[in-house]
């Protein structure tokens, strides 16, 4: 146990330390027992979950590319009954044992993201806040396309902000960061996620085709932090609202730039695929970072990055 006190507050999600997993990438948790007690983490998300079932995309949906990997599953989900049906026991268990559950909302339309909210704000007791998914490059409606102007991201959040009391975070695009980032604030975002994927492509020079079911795909992994290191501090500059900032984290020096940059709180993405106990590696690399700035608090070091 390090000195440092690591507790934080992602708008109103209270957190007993700032590493999570991001969405997509982790299941709900439950499988990654095996490897470590999940409950010693700040945070998960939820794979995003819409009102009705979705098939996702064809295969191939997952590629590796140079320091990183391409994937298009295209938000592949049961809905959100069939998910609390079958996980809501394990993540009822997972927010007793103080870690915190937040649960992806996705649709192709604002009233398809309101169904899948109004759902689990019925029958998710177990959720400490939702995050709202308005940057997944893989689906033809909805997703990037509703994140993609300050405006119509911030149509989608005024219409859920009055559906739950609890703390939404909004998945952001990755573009137009410090507009987006103000307009999601103003329209009552409790905190921001970013980033998602960035869209990309990779083609197979001898078939002429794409390596994957669709032309283009969402890029993660190792080559996508510093980019993200760079929106996380744009969003930061611009609003007052904490940041969990996603992308490329494979260490605690890698989380410890998205602090210093301006974030509360960082998920843990593309790493659980390549180690299944990245996170609490993670976490304890950065508690250690923590302790050797000689802080006390780790919120003492959010945004304390000098030019
Ligand atoms: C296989 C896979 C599935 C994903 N599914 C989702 C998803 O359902 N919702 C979402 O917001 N992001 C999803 N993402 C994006 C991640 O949550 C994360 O934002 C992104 O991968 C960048 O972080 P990383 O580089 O640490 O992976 C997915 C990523 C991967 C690799």
């Amino acid at each position: 146990m390090s000195g440092v006190s690591m507790a934080v507050d992602l708008g109103g999600i209270r957190m007993a330390n700032p590493i999570g997993t991001a969405s997509g990438t982790f299941g709900c948790g439950r499988q990654f027992e095996g490897f470590y007690d999940v409950g010693r983490l700040g945070a998960i998300t939820t794979k995003g979950c819409s009102a009705e079932p979705w098939n996702g995309n064809p295969a191939p949906r997952v590629c590796e590319v140079t320091s990183g990997i391409m994937n298009s599953v295209g938000l592949q989900n049961p809905g959100v009954r069939e998910f609390v049906a079958h996980e809501g026991a394990y993540l009822s268990g997972l927010a007793e044992r103080g870690c915190a559950v937040i649960c992806q909302v996705v649709g192709h339309s604002i009233e398809e993201y309101a169904s899948a909210l109004e759902l689990y704000e019925e029958l998710a007791p177990f959720a400490a806040g939702f995050e709202v998914n308005i940057s997944c490059p893989n689906v033809a409606a909805g997703g990037l396309a509703m994140g993609s102007t300050p405006e119509r991201a911030a149509e989608v959040m005024r219409a859920l902000r009055p559906l739950t009391r609890r703390p939404v975070l909004v998945k952001m695009a990755p573009s137009r960061v410090p507009e987006t980032a103000r307009a999601l604030e103003d329209a009552g975002a409790d905190a921001l996620s970013l980033i998602n994927t960035i869209p990309a492509m990779s083609i197979d020079v001898r078939t002429r085709r794409s390596r994957l079911s669709r032309p283009t795909a969402g890029l993660s992994g190792p080559l996508v932090h510093p980019i993200a290191v760079r929106m996380v501090w744009e969003a930061h500059n611009a609003v007052g609202i904490p940041i969990n900032g996603i992308g490329g984290v494979m260490s605690g020096q890698d989380a410890a730039e998205f602090i210093l940059a301006g974030a509360t709180t960082v998920s843990v993405g593309t790493a659980n695929l390549v180690q299944p106990d990245s996170a609490p590696r993670i976490l304890a690399e950065l508690e250690r970072w923590a302790e050797s700035q000689g802080v006390h608090d780790i919120n003492e070091l959010i945004g304390a990055f000098e030019c």
